[in-house]
């Protein structure tokens, strides 16, 4: 059983709180992917588990074993970067089976292991190249092989796919996944990027200034977003977050007043946002946004995207906050600076407080 188990960890660099108070258990052959923005303390909390960082509060644990005392290379994990940290002196079949020799496998054994290890990655045509003869995909293929030819309790993945250019990131991201699978080894996989996120994450855990925001599998995440840092970092483009206040009418409707216009809410958001007068953040997803006469909302076009299959237009709100429309490419598209009025699905309503909390629905009782 290899889980990794972060246990209250918190990690400062002087007055910074890199990581702060981290409790996540990533279950054995689990892919989790740590997602945030750049500077949330990703790969801060990916080098404590392979003891590259010493852990100021609390426990890491690798399988059943604390690690905080374990020396790196007594930890048992393969760690892969964004920078691939290949030996450039060293061929790709020396480059695989340096792991191997480190740890005092007798030479027949590597070969065999680092040519198993190249078939299984489509490197075997390349084994007598120097790094520097080869692309960058491969050069993060002869690092991912490197990571599994000695077949450790987990892999730590630091945004490896960083440095390649789209189409090779999107078949890479794919070959990961597929690799992952068969081997199943625990896998922490930290990005940024939350498509990448998206698509091969298990689950996902978000952070944000040191601190976890939500875990969860990737579709309920992207529902259920428990805050709204959450619900806009998740998205192209996020959630849309509305400013405004709760007005209970006097026919015994709820409506988010905002200054754009009334959101009449139904149900469970109704039955949530039952306090006259609080402030609230209505969340709205593109996709939920339409334009249309009747709508809610008052906007004026500031921009339209074409992205092919899909059309963004981009909105101003009377408080200048903007919102984005996701509409089909053949739906009429509106002109620049044209006054819209933008009708919000009211079943899709997300509803935080002003500090970013999600407002929970009562579950029918
Ligand atoms: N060696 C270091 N010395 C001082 N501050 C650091 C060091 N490493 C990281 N930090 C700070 O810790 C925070 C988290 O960094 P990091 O873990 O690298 O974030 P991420 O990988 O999510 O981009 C940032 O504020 C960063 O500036
Ligand atoms: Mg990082």
């Amino acid at each position: 059983m290899a889980q990794i188990v972060f246990d209250q960890v918190t990690k400062r660099y002087g007055d910074v709180r890199a990581v702060d108070d981290l409790s996540l258990a990533v279950g054995d052959g689990e892919l989790l992917v740590l997602l945030g923005p750049s500077g949330c303390g990703k790969t801060t909390a990916l080098r404590m588990v392979a003891g590259l960082e010493v852990v100021d509060e609390g426990t890491v644990a690798i399988g059943d074993r604390v690690v905080n005392d374990v020396e790196p290379r007594d930890r048992d994990v393969a760690m892969v970067f964004q920078s691939y940290a290949l030996y450039p002196h060293l061929t790709v079949a020396k480059n695989l089976e340096f792991p191997l020799r480190q740890r005092g496998v007798p030479k027949e054994e590597r070969e065999r292991r680092a040519v198993d290890v190249a078939r299984t990655l489509g490197l075997e045509p390349f084994l007598g190249r120097k790094p520097g003869q080869l692309s960058g995909g491969q050069r993060q293929r002869v690092a991912l092989g490197r990571a599994i030819v000695r077949s450790p309790k987990a892999f730590l993945m630091d945004e490896p796919l960083s440095n390649l250019d789209a189409a090779l990131r999107v078949q890479t991201r794919a070959d990961i996944v597929a690799l992952q699978q068969r081997l199943g080894t625990t896998t922490i996989y930290v990005t940024h990027d939350q498509v990448e996120a998206m698509t091969m994450g298990h689950r996902i855990a978000v952070m944000d200034h040191g601190r976890l925001q939500q875990v969860a599998a990737p579709q309920e995440l992207y529902d259920r977003p428990g805050n709204s840092f959450v619900a806009a970092f998740l998205g192209s483009p996020g959630m849309n977050l509305i400013g405004g206040r709760v007005a209970v009418e006097a026919e015994g409707g709820t409506a988010i007043r905002t200054a754009a216009g009334d959101v009449l809410l139904q149900g469970a958001q109704a039955s949530v946002a039952s306090h006259h007068e609080q402030p609230v953040v209505l969340g709205v997803r593109p996709e939920h946004l339409r334009i249309s006469p009747g709508g809610a909302l008052e906007g004026t076009v500031l921009l339209v995207e074409l992205l092919g299959a899909e059309t963004q237009v981009i909105c101003e709100l009377a408080d200048h906050s903007r919102v984005v429309v996701r509409q089909q490419a053949d739906q009429a598209r509106p002109r620049l600076g044209e006054p819209v009025r933008i009708a919000v699905e009211p079943a899709a309503v997300h509803l935080f407080t002003e500090d970013g909390s999600r407002l929970e629905e009562k579950t029918a009782a």
